[in-house]
Order: structure tokens, then C-alpha cells, then sequence
């Protein structure tokens, strides 16, 4: 049931505090200990793997994007993340010694499956993080994770994606429960997480109208770009999937540090461009990529998304006049990118409304991709 709105989609975005609960609920007990029952059963073998590989199809893909860099951190396996159509392209090596994670919303999806039945065949041992109970991923895989967040119903997927992400946050603590160097780290997150609800309600408040407006000036746009790094390299492709899908803009997200090697030939001062900024390592290097821009006469089309903690890169744009800020809540890096989506959630949902499109069944695109 849509209740109060007008469509499957915004619903979903809106029900993002309450899905993230539904997601922990049960998982961190005394709000100090990540407790997942799949995981834990099979935690010294994963620990003793010498390769995490996360396997899945669009959004899903973009949200082991978006959690590699923390698994890795924690863990201190390497973390390989691939496409599953270009996986079983390769016909990818797999060895018993690997933990391979099938990641999806549907545990359907044709290319997931296919590359899960593939990795249960070279023995590897198989994870499942997957929202439909019951389903074919779910049933085939060794162990695993669902996901909580409620059914979804827009094809669009909005609200998994976040779920996702905690998940896989979740997981890369439960790998490091044991790590005491570790200990200051998984107390922040852990913090993070009890907190996310609060934060994404606080999200959706700060960017919904303002975002409306951005919708309103970007309806008869042709491209856009959006730039991210680090954990937002992630955000910046969700964002651009999530237009191209709903609001049938050809978008492109791209890596920041990738400016310099192409696509700034396409950046003159009428193409729309989107970039994300993180309080990390990449923080300098996205306000590099930002300057760039600016000298190339971007200012009246850039949108900025950031923390509204961010202080340089809100002085950075203060000074320069007619540069959109988007701010969202602070939180800790490794679900900033949960938080940073979310005006990009609302953006592509008012950019399909203003251009009158079905929001719900965009054109030519089924929930489950059950056919190669
Ligand atoms: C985009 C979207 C698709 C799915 C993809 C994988 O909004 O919904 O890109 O993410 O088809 O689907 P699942 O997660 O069901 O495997």
C-alpha cells in the first residue's frame, strides 16, 4: 500500500529510518555487539579465506561498491567486488580457499544466480545477503544475511540499497570483533549505526524541498554528470543509475580522480554536473577536482553534496555564487555514503515526476531480472 503518497518510490525513500531499524533489529546487542547468527557459525572459515569476493547486479553491485573499503579495512582479506554478467564472462577462477557473498534484493536475478551456481561448483563456500526470503539465492547459498528492509515494490530500488550497506557494515564488524587494534574504529561505526535512523530522517528533512527544486531545474536536461571518490565513488554510480532509470536522463558517475583523464572535455558551463565530498583521505583531492571545474565555468550548473559538518568544502563554495549545496547529516565515512544518497533517491523520483514519467515501472525495466 502507497498510503499518503503518490508512489511506490518516494515511500520507499521516506521509509529508509524505519527499514535501517528493521535491518539492525536484533543484530547489536547492547548497542555494542554486532551479532548476525549466519555469519558468526561460519566466521573462522571466512577468516581463514584468501579472498572475500562480493558478486551482483546493478544497485546491488553499487552497494558492495560502496562497502568495500570498510570490509577491507576490518577484515584485512582482500575484497574483490564484481558485475555478475561480467563474472561468469570471464568464467572468473575460484578456488575452495575463497568466501564468495551473492548481494541482491530479489535473489533471482539471472546473472547472480548463474555465477552463485558457478562458485558452488569450484567449491568455494557461498554467502547470501539477499531481502527475499525463500528465494533461489537464499535457498542456494551456505550461509548468509537477509536483509529486513520490508518488501520493495518500485522498481527502483531505493531503501535495499541502504540495507545493503549496513549489512555489509555489519558483516566487516563481525570480522573484526576480535581485532583489539581495532577497537576505537568499531566503536565510532557501531555509534554510526545506532544513530543512522535518526540521521537519515534528518537527511530526507534537510534536502527534500531543496532537492524538489533542483528536479524543477534539471527537468529538461539532456546529461549530467556526478563525480565521487573513496566511498563515495559508489554514490556518484547509484546516483547516476538511479536518474537514467527513472528519469531516462543519460547520467554518468564517475571517479573524480578520473577527471583529468577524459571527461573533463565534456565539462563547459551548461552541462549539470553533481559532486560528492567526503571528510577523508579524498577530501583535498575532490576539492582539486571541485577548482577544476570552477575554472572551467561550471559554477551556475555544479551541485555540491556534502556533510553539513564539512566546513572546507562549505567555505570552499561559499565564496562562489551560484553553486548549489546539497547538506546532508554527518556521520562516520563508512555510512556517509548511506546518508549522501538519499538527495539522490529524491532527485531522480521528482526528476521522473516533473518530467511526467511512471516512476513506479519505468519503461523497458522489470523488479526481478530473472532472463539473461
Ligand atoms: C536499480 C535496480 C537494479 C537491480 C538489479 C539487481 O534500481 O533495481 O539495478 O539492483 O537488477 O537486482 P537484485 O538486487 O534483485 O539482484
Amino acid at each position: 500500500m502507497k498510503g499518503s503518497f503518490p508512489h511506490f518510490m518516494k515511500k520507499e525513500i521516506f521509509e529508509q529510518p524505519e527499514s535501517i531499524k528493521q535491518t539492525m533489529r536484533g543484530r547489536i546487542l547492547n548497542g555494542s555487539e554486532v551479532h548476525l547468527t549466519g555469519v558468526r557459525e561460519h566466521m573462522s572459515d571466512i577468516r581463514k579465506s584468501t579472498r572475500l569476493i562480493f558478486v551482483a547486479s546493478g544497485t546491488s553491485y553499487n552497494a558492495c561498491m560502496a562497502s568495500r573499503q570498510i570490509l577491507e579495512e576490518l577484515s584485512e582479506i582482500p575484497v574483490i567486488v564484481e558485475l555478475a554478467g561480467d563474472f561468469m564472462d570471464r568464467l572468473c577462477p575460484i578456488f575452495r580457499s575463497d568466501v564468495v557473498a551473492f548481494v541482491s534484493q530479489s535473489g533471482e536475478t539471472a546473472d547472480t544466480l548463474d555465477a552463485l551456481k558457478y562458485a558452488r561448483k569450484h567449491g568455494a563456500m557461498c554467502m547470501g545477503i539477499v531481502n527475499v526470503v525463500g528465494s533461489s539465492i537464499s535457498r542456494l547459498t551456505d550461509f548468509g544475511v537477509h536483509l529486513n528492509a520490508g518488501s520493495e515494490i518500485g522498481v527502483a530500488s531505493t531503501k535495499v540499497y541502504t540495507s545493503q550497506i549496513v549489512v555489509m557494515v555489519m558483516i566487516a564488524l563481525e570480522l573484526s570483533a576480535d581485532s583489539k587494534n581495532k577497537s576505537a574504529r568499531r566503536i565510532a561505526i557501531l555509534q554510526g549505526l545506532r544513530e543512522l535512523s535518526a540521521n537519515i530522517e534528518k537527511t530526507i528533512l534537510l534536502v527534500d524541498e531543496h532537492v524538489q527544486r533542483i528536479a524543477d531545474q534539471l527537468a529538461d536536461d539532456r546529461s549530467i554528470l556526478c563525480f565521487g571518490r573513496g566511498y563515495h565513488y559508489a554514490t556518484c554510480v547509484e546516483a547516476a543509475l538511479k536518474i537514467k532509470e527513472v528519469a531516462y536522463i543519460h547520467t554518468e558517475g564517475i571517479n573524480a580522480g578520473e577527471l583529468k583523464h577524459g571527461p573533463i572535455a565534456l565539462v563547459d558551463e551548461n552541462l549539470p554536473i553533481v559532486v560528492f565530498s567526503s571528510m577523508d583521505l579524498t577530501a583535498v583531492k575532490v576539492q582539486s577536482a571541485i577548482h577544476q571545474l570552477l575554472a572551467r565555468g561550471v559554477r551556475q550548473r555544479l551541485i555540491v553534496v556534502c556533510s553539513e559538518s564539512d566546513t572546507q568544502m562549505l567555505e570552499l563554495v561559499a565564496s562562489r555564487e551560484g553553486v548549489d549545496v546539497i547538506k546532508v547529516a554527518h556521520t562516520v565515512d563508512c555510512l556517509q555514503s548511506v546518508l549522501s544518497i538519499i538527495p539522490m533517491q529524491l532527485l531522480s523520483y521528482y526528476l521522473a515526476v516533473a518530467r511526467k514519467l511512471n516512476v513506479d515501472c519505468p519503461r523497458n525495466l522489470a523488479k526481478s531480472v530473472t532472463v539473461h
